[in-house]
């Protein structure tokens, strides 16, 4: 039974992302729990996997119920609104309309900002909510290779990041400190890429200092492909893609720890316990390539999503240089300098990928390959690379250093956990509005954790949270107000 209140009621909302069009009437109605009813009743199974987090989240039931007339929501499918938006009704009951299961999920979050506790139970305003994401990709690249995560982590991780309204989780899933995915096709990749001697204390190694001490504690795990497609699925449930990246060809010492007859010169014989860039390259001779492209294949099969991410960043060329396939390729003319060795190899990764109907994802530094092969340019250094990409008519992701890396402090107090250096609060990443360019395309946002200094899902949780909100408001595209977003945190989830 609802009961409408005519009296005044202050009109508030803490909503996270900011709906883009949101208005709502002084009249309120109270409630004791929320019954959902749906046609659809494949949306509508879809829906029920989502409310114990809604519930867990408002401290209110949701339940679907097979009797339209017991329904205070009806969930409308429609064919006519684009994947990801929805509009709430909210009268005498809520009316709810989307296209898609995602669209669903997103209008009960948002309707979880919505409700307000009352001395008997919860009231939500009456009013009218259209919404719809100004970015396809929204992002949170997590990475798990220099600290491992369990796969339970990243299972809530997905839960988190779905109500925000955020539909990409990036696994990085492979670096010079350990590699993380199960292969069938290449077991000793995580046999022994996937574990280090140690990892170092703090930040005692070059070129931070002379010395190094290590911890001495073997350091180590991997996924296994069960596992990935468990959380592939969990992932798709709730409107989130997962991306997984294969970083190469440089960041790339635990795989060539594992197979050193791939490696470009002498191959290291440990798998890194210390951070950096360092200069282990996968050879671009041709069974290097074939094994690399096996592995992103291998890859593919695992994860749904269209995207995967094949690296490119920070790769020192030196070791080409002193290479004869390097050399060789050179004077056939395959390549004009030996600095296009990197692009070389990951050109001939992507064309592969296109067979299978898999897009490829760079780093900024491999732009030319996202540019070539139809591809999507992750832009991290700075807008630079993003115009230059946009200019050529390409996609980019933007995931600047400057406003979305979560592993930069965010306060500066002696307290603070330490970090990898720079500093990002709050305000900083809810100022970033992207350019528009006719020509290109900004095909989204993203926030990247690095985790060399990482090492727990608390931890985790501390640099993702209050800042992942900031992204997802700049995601959303609804990042207008500092001050309202800043008082919409503070009231967030405590009703
Ligand atoms: C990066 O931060 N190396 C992409």
């Amino acid at each position: 039974m609802l009961v409408f209140f005519g009296k005044k009621t202050e009109i508030k909302h803490s909503i996270i992302p900011a709906p883009l069009h949101i208005s709502l009437k002084e009249n309120c109605f109270h409630l004791k729990k929320l019954t959902l009813f749906c046609e659809d009743s494949l949306v509508g199974s879809n829906i029920s996997l989502i409310l114990p987090y809604i519930s867990q989240k408002t401290g209110l039931s949701f339940e679907v119920v097979n009797d339209v007339s017991y329904a205070q929501i009806l969930l409308l499918p429609t064919d006519s609104v684009t994947h990801e938006s929805y509009t709430i009704d909210i009268h005498a009951h809520i009316d709810i309309i989307a296209g898609s299961a995602a669209g669903f999920q997103y209008a009960l979050y948002t309707l979880s900002g919505l409700i307000q506790r009352t001395p008997s139970g919860y009231a939500v305003p009456c009013g009218h909510i259209h919404d719809n994401p100004t970015y396809a990709w929204r992002g949170l690249h997590i990475d798990v290779a220099r600290h491992f995560f369990d796969i339970s982590v990243l299972f809530s991780l997905v839960e988190d990041i779905a109500y925000y309204k955020l539909n990409t989780l990036h696994l990085h899933l492979t670096d010079d400190q350990g590699w993380r995915f199960e292969s069938l096709l290449y077991p000793k990749l995580h046999t022994v890429g996937a574990y280090r001697d140690e990892t170092v204390v703090g930040k005692n190694f070059l070129p931070f200092s002379s010395f190094y001490i290590g911890d001495k504690k073997k350091y180590g795990s991997y996924y296994t492909q069960a596992d990935l497609r468990r959380l592939d699925q969990f992932a798709r449930d709730r409107g989130v893609q997962i991306v997984p990246e294969i970083d190469i060809p440089g960041h790339a010492t635990a795989a060539l720890v594992a197979y050193p007859e791939y490696s470009a010169g002498a191959a290291p014989d440990k798998v890194a316990t210390y951070w950096g860039v360092f200069d282990n390259l996968f050879s671009p001779n041709q069974q290097s390539v074939l094994f690399l492209k096996n592995i992103v294949r291998e890859l593919g099969t695992v994860f749904s999503s269209p995207y995967i991410h094949i690296g490119g960043d920070e790769v020192p060329t030196q070791k080409y240089k002193d290479d004869n396939e390097s050399q060789r390729l050179l004077s056939e003319g395959k390549i004009k300098q030996i600095d296009e060795i990197p692009n070389y190899i990951l050109e001939e990764v992507a064309k592969d990928m296109s067979t299978y109907g898999k897009k490829a994802v760079l780093w900024d530094e491999a732009q030319d390959v996202s540019l070539n092969q139809g591809g999507v340019s992750m832009i991290w250094r700075d807008m630079t690379h993003a115009k230059d990409v946009l200019e050529k008519g390409g996609t980019v992701i933007l995931t600047l250093a400057s406003h979305m890396y979560f592993d930069y402090y965010q306060k500066i107090d002696p307290k603070e956990p330490l970090a990898i250096g720079g500093f990002l609060p709050i305000e900083q990443v809810y100022s970033f509005k992207a350019p528009f360019h006719e020509k290109g395309t900004v095909l989204g946002i993203q926030a990247n954790l690095w985790t060399e200094y990482i090492s727990t899902p608390e931890h985790m949780k501390y640099m993702l949270f209050p800042r992942l909100l900031a992204l997802s408001e700049v995601a959303w595209g609804t990042n207008d107000s500092l001050v309202d977003f800043m008082t919409r945190t503070k009231t967030h989830n405590i009703i």
